[in-house]
């Protein structure tokens, strides 16, 4: 994936596809970012950065990985399954071109693009509508804890409702 600036001098931002070297990073943003019923745990951001069909991306600010973007893929569509921004860089538009860059992978590939947010993440959700997604249904108990999950997704290849869990 080609990097990404969208910003200049001290604080320039660059969107680059995540590697193995990046795991421990992740994991620093993952534990400061994610509550701790939505962390990924070190085994599954390892396989995501291994898989040969899901996708990590970096969103590197400063010179150090401030948030990430984590996508599955099969034949049909892609899921959003997480997505993070350490809490001293937010609010600069680093979530949102972390997940631009998703977005224009997966029309590259002409691939709808799915995903669930808590029903109370209203911070997230904000976010995805104002690229264009669309609430597609709601997922009661949908989270471990017994939160609802709000589904969303974006690409014109898939139904615009009834979307399964992933
Ligand atoms: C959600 C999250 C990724 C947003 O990252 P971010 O880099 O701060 O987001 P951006 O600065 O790109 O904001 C883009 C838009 O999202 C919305 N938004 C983001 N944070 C918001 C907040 N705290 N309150 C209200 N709207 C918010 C706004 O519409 C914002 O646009 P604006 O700044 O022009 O008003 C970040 O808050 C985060 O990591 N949260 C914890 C993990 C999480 O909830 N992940 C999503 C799981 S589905």
């Amino acid at each position: 994936m080609r990097p990404l600036d969208i910003g200049g001098g001290a604080h320039a931002t660059h969107i680059r596809k995540a590697t193995l070297a990046d795991l421990p990073a992740l994991e620093r943003v993952d534990a400061l970012a994610l509550s701790a019923q939505d962390r990924f745990e070190r085994t599954a951001l390892r396989r995501l950065l291994r898989s040969k069909t899901d996708i990590v991306i970096v969103a590197v600010h400063d010179g150090a990985i401030a948030g990430f973007a984590a996508v599955s893929r099969n034949s049909r569509d892609c899921w959003l399954k997480g997505l993070a921004v350490l809490p001293r860089c937010r609010r600069m538009g680093i979530g949102r071109q972390l997940v631009m860059s998703v977005l224009r992978r997966t029309e590259r590939e002409d691939r709808a693009i799915k995903l669930a947010v808590r029903a109370d993440n209203i911070a997230a959700q904000l976010l995805y509508d104002g690229l264009g997604f669309t609430a597609c249904g709601v997922r009661e108990r949908y989270y471990p804890d017994g939160a609802a999950g709000l589904m969303f997704v974006a690409g014109a290849s898939v139904p615009q409702a009834g979307n399964g869990r992933q």
